[in-house]
């Protein structure tokens, strides 16, 4: 057994360990365990982990704990050793990613000319940063080509693709399925709420825009729930208790989801928004809680046609408008189908548009240290 060390306060289940800068850790001896980096505990050609934290008991404690500098020695009952610095600890503190900023009505989306968003990388990275905070973005002066939103996979892709079209064509069709194939007004919404996990990026391409009226909404949604968690926390719970049901169909397609209109990470974070009028299902009249659902689902919708949120203006051929679709809802006003009005849809994932900018980043701090 190592001597007792002041710097070392061993608990039931922890260790807290006060390293010699004067800052504190609370680690517990289960974690310690299982975060062990060294060669018997990890694949070291993949940095995954190999240790499974079912091998060793639920009460596991540590035979001698030692603390040299910012130096943490452990030694098990097996007589497995494992080492942690403080560095490691802290860094493991540090990994928080999911800054945003929200914003209303005189918001206007950051603007990137389409072909130096796909040929340099810096402007890229630059790009995708600030559609990560915002949830928005408006690439100018693209092809006007059906099919051009395949060019952005290599930037946001790979192609998320779902039922109905690959590439989705949004103009008047008196066929068509939903009410974006008509002229009337859209209210703020995001696609595929009929999904159980809905497509979390969504790229709107205007290839033509001759009709009168027609502007483009979009609103944080984000921002729209955080006022109402603010105003009535009552109304913000009900939201993410209530299973509501969405459905989005034709001849040859069935979509159908169930899922609460708000979805909130372990730390009450909004993380998804779901919010379509027009997929959105009859609930049942005899459901636990629909009167104070309804009452929120109204204020909630109250806020999300409010002025004070919405960011508009007009897409003109060669717009692309790509927006973080769990958190920002998109819409337009109507339009006078006399005039040409041709709209492409294409979707992606937030986790793959990370991972871009990563690689980016990577590629980056290269250059810069050659
Ligand atoms: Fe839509
Ligand atoms: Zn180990």
């Amino acid at each position: 057994m190592s001597r007792p060390d002041a710097s070392l306060l061993r608990h039931r289940d922890a260790l807290e360990v006060h390293w010699p800068s004067g800052t504190v850790s609370h680690l517990y001896f289960l974690w310690l365990r299982d975060n062990c980096s060294c060669e018997e505990c990890r694949v070291i050609q993949t940095s995954e982990k190999r240790f499974l934290i079912s091998d060793v008991p639920a009460d596991i404690a540590p035979l001698a704990v030692s603390l040299d500098g910012d130096r943490l020695v452990l030694v098990w009952p097996d007589g497995h050793e494992t080492v942690y610095t403080r560095t490691d600890i802290e860094a493991l503190h540090a990994a928080d990613t999911g800054d945003w900023t929200p914003w209303d009505r005189d918001f206007v989306p950051a603007r990137y000319p389409f072909q130096a968003f796909l040929d340099d990388d810096s402007l890229a990275a630059a790009a995708i940063t600030e559609f990560l905070d915002r949830g928005a973005l408006l690439l100018r002066q693209a092809p006007t080509r059906p099919g051009t939103l395949e060019l952005l996979a290599p930037r946001l892709g790979p192609i998320r693709e779902v039922l109905f079209a690959r590439i989705h064509d949004v103009q008047v069709d008196p066929g068509g399925y939903n009410v974006a194939h008509t002229s009337n007004t859209l209210p703020p919404h995001n696609d595929f709420a009929s999904y159980s996990w809905p497509p979390s990026v969504q790229a709107l391409h205007m290839l033509v825009n001759e009709a009168a009226g027609g502007e483009s909404v979009i609103v944080d949604g984000w921002n729209v729930l955080g006022t109402l968690r603010e105003r009535h926390p009552d109304h913000f719970r009900a939201l993410c208790e209530m299973p509501v049901p969405f459905r989005e169909f034709d001849d040859d397609n069935e979509t159908y989801a169930v899922a609460p209109l708000v979805r909130c990470d372990g730390d009450g974070n909004i993380v998804a928004l779901r919010f379509s009028n027009q997929l959105m299902q009859t609930l049942d009249p005899g459901a636990p809680g629909i009167g104070e659902f309804y009452r929120a689902y109204h204020a909630l919708c109250g806020l999300l046609t409010a002025d004070k949120f919405k960011a508009s203006f007009r897409l003109d051929g060669g717009d692309i408008l790509i927006v973080a679709a769990h958190r920002v809802l998109h819409g337009r006003e109507a339009f006078e189908a006399a005039g040409a009005r041709h709209l492409q849809d294409a979707y992606f994932e937030l986790d793959n548009v990370r991972n871009h900018l990563v690689v980016l980043q990577r590629k980056g701090g290269r250059i810069a240290n050659d």
